[in-house]
Order: structure tokens, then sequence, then C-alpha cells
């Protein structure tokens, strides 16, 4: 049975190593997969549950599109949209969010870290942010979504939001109950400069992540300044736990170098870190350098990159019709 895929990445700018490895590498994956129907979205309506710039916001979902293509993502093979152009979205949110429970909400960490102890100052989308993101999902009868480690809790109420709807309505088997793909290994990078802190496109230090659009001198320069320790590099996984920046750098090579840590571990062992992190460096401007110049030269053709969102949310748009007019259907409208 071919597989349906939905992910989506936030259009905020600064799209990292982490978004990279955890989420975006794997969509190349499951593009070149002939058997796959895949829908990539850029997901702006997410994007404004925080504060934006207008013009910026703009840039950034073409920057973000651009990114999917220049990572190998084939605009011809998959579809790429921008979420506020199929207005289901927005239609379908609310209905599931009349199906969803507060109780299940209040357990999301990802609103908790997001909105710091300043929660009354939240807007209420930061708060109903994973209903949008169910509503992505089920819209598509997708069957596996690709994600990072910090999007499983999401994932994990997008089923319980899928089963709800389809008890509440008699419906059975109306939403698909669709299965998250989270790598085994590698699917949470962490911070450049504290190994028990997420990359992310947030902190404040631009020292603390790769960003996909950096030169090469920048990676070197960051490579060199990462937090590591003054010991040797390690002999062996066991107490790696107790070392987390050595273990997230050793991740980072490894899955870049489609390795496991192990064999990583075994290169490097009991050498030095100058010696270590020059052969990071080099295998993340490897990898990052032909992406970081393909979304510059997207960047340059906007005529193409909005002609591709066009087509993508035209694609989108006819699955999603359908399916929020059976939607409407069942609840009675
Ligand atoms: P977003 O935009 O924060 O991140 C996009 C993808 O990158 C992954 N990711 C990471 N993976 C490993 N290490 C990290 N440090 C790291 N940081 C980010 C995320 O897990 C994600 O896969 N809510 C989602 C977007 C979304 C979505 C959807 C995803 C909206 N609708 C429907 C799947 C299906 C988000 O904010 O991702």
């Amino acid at each position: 049975m071919s597989k349906k895929i939905f992910s989506g990445v936030q259009p905020t700018g600064n799209l990292h190593l982490g978004n990279y490895l955890g989420a975006i590498k794997n969509f190349v994956e499951l593009n070149n997969n002939k058997d796959n129907q895949c829908i990539f979205c850029v997901v702006d309506l997410h994007a404004i549950t925080v504060k934006q710039d207008p013009k910026e916001l703009k840039q950034n979902i073409r920057e973000t599109a651009a990114t999917f293509i220049a990572s190998g993502i084939d605009p011809n093979k998959s579809i790429i949209f921008n979420q506020s152009a199929v207005s289901a979205h927005a239609e379908a949110a609310w209905i599931l969010s009349c199906v969803s429970k507060i109780g299940w909400l209040n357990r999301m960490t990802q609103f908790k870290e997001k909105a710091g102890k300043d929660k009354e100052k939240a807007s209420i989308g930061l708060y109903s942010y994973p209903v949008l993101m169910a509503a992505d999902i089920l819209l598509y009868d997708s069957t596996h979504v690709p994600v990072g480690d910090d999007q499983k809790q999401h994932l994990e109420l997008c089923r319980d939001i899928a089963q709800k709807f389809n008890n509440d309505f008699n419906a059975v088997n109306f939403f698909k109950v669709p299965e998250p793909l989270i790598q085994n290994k590698f699917s949470r990078i962490m911070s450049l400069k504290d190994g028990t802190k997420k990359m992310s496109k947030s902190d404040p230090s631009d020292l603390s992540r790769i960003n996909l659009t950096d030169k090469k001198d920048e990676i070197i320069n960051k490579i060199k300044k990462a937090k590591t320790d003054d010991q040797l590099m390690p002999e062996s996984a066991k107490n790696l736990d107790s070392r987390p920046e050595v273990e997230n750098l050793l991740g980072i090579y490894s899955s870049l170098k489609n390795q496991s840590l192990e064999k990583s571990i075994t290169e490097f062992k009991r050498k030095n870190f100058s010696e270590f992190k020059e052969k990071l460096s080099d295998i993340i401007v490897d990898k990052i350098e032909p992406i970081s110049k393909e979304i510059k030269k997207l960047l340059d053709d906007k005529n193409y990159l909005d002609k591709i969102l066009l087509d993508g949310s035209n694609k989108a748009s006819k699955i999603a019709s359908k399916k929020i007019n059976e939607i409407r259907q069942l609840v009675g409208f």
C-alpha cells in the first residue's frame, strides 16, 4: 500500500541543522520513494501564533519552500504549499477544537516551554496550535508523519483527536489514525552551547545552531566554539550520558555520515577534540554549503517559488476541500 506522507515546517526563519537532520533529510528520502505520496507544508498559520513581521513572514515562506527544494524535495513529485493558501486548514482546526479536550491540551509540554513564565500573555493560537497541526494531518488522510522527536506528543494528540471525532460522529475510520515517523536515533539535535537544550530557531544565541544558510567560515567558527569538555574523545558509548555536548556532536557527525554512533566513537577514540571538530566541520560544510547556495539561488527567482507554492496549493486544495465537505456533512452543517 502506498504511504500518504504529510509534514510541516514553520516559516520562522533560521531553519537549522536540527530541522534538517530531524525532519527534512527524512522528507527527501520519502520523496525519493516512488510509492509514496508526499505533501510538505510551509505552516504559516502556525508561525503567527507568535508575533511576526508581515514582510519577513512573506520572505520566510519563500525561504522555507526554497529550503525544501534545495535539500532535494522534487516539486514535480511532492506537493509543496503554504498552509494559509488552503482555507480548509483553519476551518478543520475550528471544528476539531470543539472535539478536543482542554485536559489534553493542558498536557502539551511545548506550549509550557514556549509560553514560559508569562502563560497569561501567550496567544490562544499558541495554546491551540496542536489542534491546527491535527487538522493539517487529518485533512489529507495522511498515514505517516515524519517529524523530529519534539513533535511526538503533538502526534499522539492528533491520534486521540482523530479517534474521538470518529467516535463522536459515528464515522468508523473516517479520519485515518496516522503513524509518526521518528528516526530511532539522532531525532533530537541539541544546542551547540548546551547539550541539554534542543537546537532551536528561537535561541537568542546564533552560536547555538548551524543555520542552513550559514557560510563555510561561519560553520567552522561555530563548531570551533561548540561546547565540549576537558577530557579526550570517548572510548565507548557507556558514559556518554554525562557528556551531553559530546554525545550531540558525535550524533550530528554520525547522522551526516549515515553511520552508527559506535562507529564514530571508534573513529575518534581517545583523540583530541580539535581533530574531531575539524572533521565534523568538513562534513557539515560538505552537506550544508550546497544547500545554502541553492537556497540563495532559488530566492533570486521569486516568481518560480511563488509558482511552486501556487501549483502546490491548488493540488492540496482539491484534496482538502473534498475532506472538509465530508466533515461539514458529518457535523450537520
Ligand atoms: P518546526 O517548524 O518547529 O520544526 C520542523 C521540523 O523540524 C524538527 N526539529 C528538530 N528535529 C531534531 N532536532 C531539533 N533540534 C529540531 N528542531 C526542530 C521538528 O520536529 C519538525 O519535524 N508543529 C510543527 C510543524 C507542523 C507539522 C504539522 C508537522 C505543523 N503542522 C503537521 C507535522 C505535521 C513545528 O512547529 O515544527
